[in-house]
C-alpha cells in the first residue's frame, strides 16, 4: 500500500531506524518508523485514508502519527506508524530541540545516533526491499558495535550517550573505542551540563526499563555521566539498585495482580537519598510529567513515613492497617529499605492478608436486623480482626460471630 502510494505521489518512502536493526537481528520490533522524501504529513494523510487510520500531525517537525485499530476475534489491537519528512536537523545549541529542514534520505540517516540505527529499506513498489546502508550499519550489527556516525554526534544530542549505554546493555553490543572516547571528551568539555528536558526523562526511563538497569547505571557512573545527572549520585547507588532489582524480581514471583511500573521504582531509588527540595529540582530538570512527579514524591514520603511507623511487634491487624491504604509502588519501595522482620511482615501482607475482607455486606447486616449506622464499621473491623487471625473462614461463621457481637 505505502509503496504504490509513494509512486503515485512521486515520493521516496523508506522504513527506517530500530525496526530495520531488529529485523536484521531477527527480533520482533514494536515500532514502525517511515521517512518520506517529500511531504511526510501529506503522505500520512493519504496513507491513513487507505488503511483506515487516524492522523495526528506535528507540523513544526513535519511528522505525523497514524493510529490504527484492528479488531481480531473480538479483541481490539492498537498500533501506530510514525511518519517523518526526510530532514537535516540543525541544532541552535547543544541539547536544544532540533530545527527542521526538508532533505533526502541519506542526509536524514546521517543525522541519526548510531550506524545500527541508520539503515533504511525502500518501500516504493519500484525498488521495494532495497536496503540502504551508507554508514556500515550491517557490519556493526555483525560485529556487535555501537558506533556514532560522526564526531559531533554527542555535541548535537548529549542524550545519545545514555542511548549508547542502553543499546549496549539491551543488545549485548560493545560501544566502539572511538565512540567511547567521544563520550569521555564530551564529559570533559562539559557538553552534558546542558543535559536537561523531556528527552533526558524519556531516555532515563527507557534505560531503567531494561532488564538489568543497575548495570546500565553502573556504566553511566563509569563514563562520569551519573554525577552529571546529579552531583550527589555515586557508585553507592549501584548497591541500592541491586537491592531494588532483587525486590522487583521477588515481586514477580508473587504474581501480584496489581500492575506497577518498575522503572519508577528504580527512579525513586535514585532520588531516595536526596533532600526533598533536591528531588523536586531533579524531577523538574529532567522534565518529568507533572503527574509522575507528584506521584513519585508522594510514594517516597508515604514509604518513609510508613517505615517509621511500622509496628514493632508482629500484629497482622496493625500491619494490615498500615499497608492497606498504600499503593503497590509505595509498598515495594518500603520492601527495598525495610529491615528483615519488616520485610517478612510486608511479604505476609502481600501474599495473604491483602485479599482478606469480610464476606458479609451491609445488606447482610440489615437482614440480621441491625440498623445502618457507625456500628457497621465497628462490626466489619471486628470481623476483619478475627479473619486476620485465621478465624471466621465462611460466611456462616461471620453471621454467628455478628449474632454474638
Ligand atoms: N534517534 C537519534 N537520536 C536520538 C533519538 C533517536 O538519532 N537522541 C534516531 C535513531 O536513529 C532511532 C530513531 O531516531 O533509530 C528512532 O528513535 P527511537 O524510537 O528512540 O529508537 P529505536 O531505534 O526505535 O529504539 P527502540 O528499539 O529502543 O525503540
Amino acid at each position: 500500500t505505502a509503496g504504490s502510494l509513494a509512486e503515485e505521489m512521486g515520493y521516496g518512502v523508506y522504513l527506517v531506524g530500530g525496526s530495520i536493526r531488529d529485523l536484521l537481528m531477527r527480533k520482533p520490533s514494536p515500532d514502525i518508523d517511515i521517512v518520506v522524501e517529500g511531504d511526510g504529513i501529506a503522505f500520512a494523510q493519504e496513507l491513513s485514508k487507505i488503511i483506515n487510520g487516524k492522523v495526528i500531525p506535528h507540523r513544526r517537525f513535519g511528522t505525523a502519527k497514524i493510529l490504527i485499530e484492528i479488531e481480531k476475534n473480538g479483541e481490539v489491537k492498537r498500533f501506530s506508524i510514525d511518519i517523518a519528512t526526510a530532514r537535516t536537523e540543525y541544532y541552535e545549541s547543544p541539547a536544544a530541540l532540533p530545527k527542521v529542514e526538508t532533505s533526502s534520505i541519506k542526509k536524514d540517516l546521517y543525522r541519526r545516533d548510531f550506524t545500527i540505527n541508520a539503515l533504511a529499506v525502500k518501500l516504493n513498489t519500484k525498488d521495494f526491499g532495497l536496503l540502504l546502508d551508507f554508514f556500515g550499519g550491517q557490519r556493526d550489527i555483525k560485529d556487535k558495535k555501537i558506533r556514532v556516525l560522526h564526531n559531533l554526534s554527542f555535541v548535537e544530542d548529549p542524550t545519545r550517550a545514555i542511548r549508547a549505554i542502553r543499546f549496549s546493555e539491551k543488545l549485548g553490543f560493545k560501544i566502539s573505542k572511538h565512540t567511547e572516547n567521544l563520550i569521555k571528551l564530551a564529559v570533559k568539555m562539559s557538553i552534558f551540563e546542558k543535559l536537561k528536558g523531556p528527552r533526558l526523562y524519556e531516555e532515563l526511563i527507557l534505560l531503567l526499563k531494561e532488564t538489568l538497569p543497575h548495570y546500565s547505571v553502573k556504566r553511566l557512573a563509569d563514563y562520569g555521566l551519573l554525577k552529571i545527572l546529579h552531583p550527589s549520585f555515586d557508585e553507592k547507588l549501584f548497591n541500592e539498585l541491586v537491592k531494588a532489582h532483587e525486590t522487583v524480581q521477588g515481586m514477580e514471583l508473587l504474581f501480584l495482580k496489581e500492575k506497577y511500573r518498575k522503572e519508577f521504582i528504580y527512579l525513586v531509588v535514585l532520588l531516595w537519598n536526596l533532600k526533598s527540595h533536591e528531588r523536586e529540582e531533579f524531577l523538574k530538570r529532567i522534565c518529568a510529567p507533572e503527574n509522575v512527579k507528584k506521584q513519585l514524591i508522594e510514594n517516597i514520603t508515604s514509604a518513609e513515613k510508613a517505615l517509621q511507623n511500622f509496628p514493632s511487634e508482629e500484629s497482622f491487624l496493625e500491619v494490615y492497617k498500615l499497608l492497606s491504604s498504600l499503593n503497590i509502588e509505595t509498598i515495594i519501595l518500603m520492601m527495598i529499605y525495610a529491615e528483615e522482620q519488616q520485610k517478612r511482615a510486608i511479604s505476609i501482607y502481600l501474599t495473604k492478608l491483602k485479599e482478606i475482607k469480610p464476606l458479609l455486606r451491609g445488606e447482610d447486616l440489615k437482614k440480621l436486623g441491625i440498623q445502618p449506622g457507625p456500628v457497621y464499621k465497628k462490626i466489619f473491623d471486628e470481623i476483619l480482626k478475627e479473619k486476620l487471625q485465621g478465624r471466621l473462614l465462611s460466611k456462616e461463621e461471620e453471621i454467628e460471630f455478628v449474632k454474638k457481637f
